[in-house]
């Protein structure tokens, strides 16, 4: 397994919509497994394959207080084919690719989804509360969405604005 290079916004991998993965071969097996060391280095509960450079639809989950593998879910061709029309759930959402920032994201609280795991297997689930809310959030990045999207425009510009200035911080070259 190896760590990968997460990109951050305003990377343009982010905001493409990634493909469908035809199997789950060799190479998406080994790059779920990599994605998934990389979500536990950087302290992430969820991570999509977009924040590290791929466009295969692949994210990787662990809403568990161990984060000791054990109950992590990886999985390709994410699809929600159910979603709570009534009961929403709210979650003050962070980003591995937006450092630093947090806002209150509403999302429909429960979700039925289907999906194939490492070994090719299509798998069933159903998610609530943060998994739900955890899932919904990575496959948003799939689609090219950030949960910035889900503000209000004078709160999303608000962190822009802060990002844009942290960023030329770091970048330097002001005399
Ligand atoms: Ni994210």
């Amino acid at each position: 397994m190896s760590q990968l290079p997460i990109q951050i916004i305003p990377a343009a991998v982010l905001r493409k919509v990634a493909q469908p993965v035809a199997a789950v071969d060799k190479r998406i097996a080994a790059f779920m497994h990599d994605m998934a060391e990389t979500m536990y280095k950087g302290n992430g509960i969820g991570l999509a394959a977009n924040q590290v450079g791929s466009l295969d639809r692949v994210i990787t989950v662990d809403v568990s207080d161990e984060r000791d593998g054990k109950n992590v879910l990886l999985m390709a061709n994410p699809e929600v084919v159910w979603h709570d029309p009534d009961e929403t759930f709210t979650y003050n959402e962070g980003c591995l690719s937006i450092p630093g920032h947090y806002a209150k994201v509403t999302r429909p609280k429960r979700i039925r989804m289907t999906y194939l795991d490492a070994a090719g297997k299509k798998c069933e689930l159903e998610a609530e509360d943060l998994l739900s809310q955890c899932i919904q959030h990575e496959i948003d990045h799939l689609n090219g969405v950030l949960f910035i999207d889900h503000l209000s425009k004078l709160k999303r510009d608000m962190i822009l604005r802060k990002i844009d200035k942290e960023q030329r911080a770091e970048d330097g070259h002001v005399l």
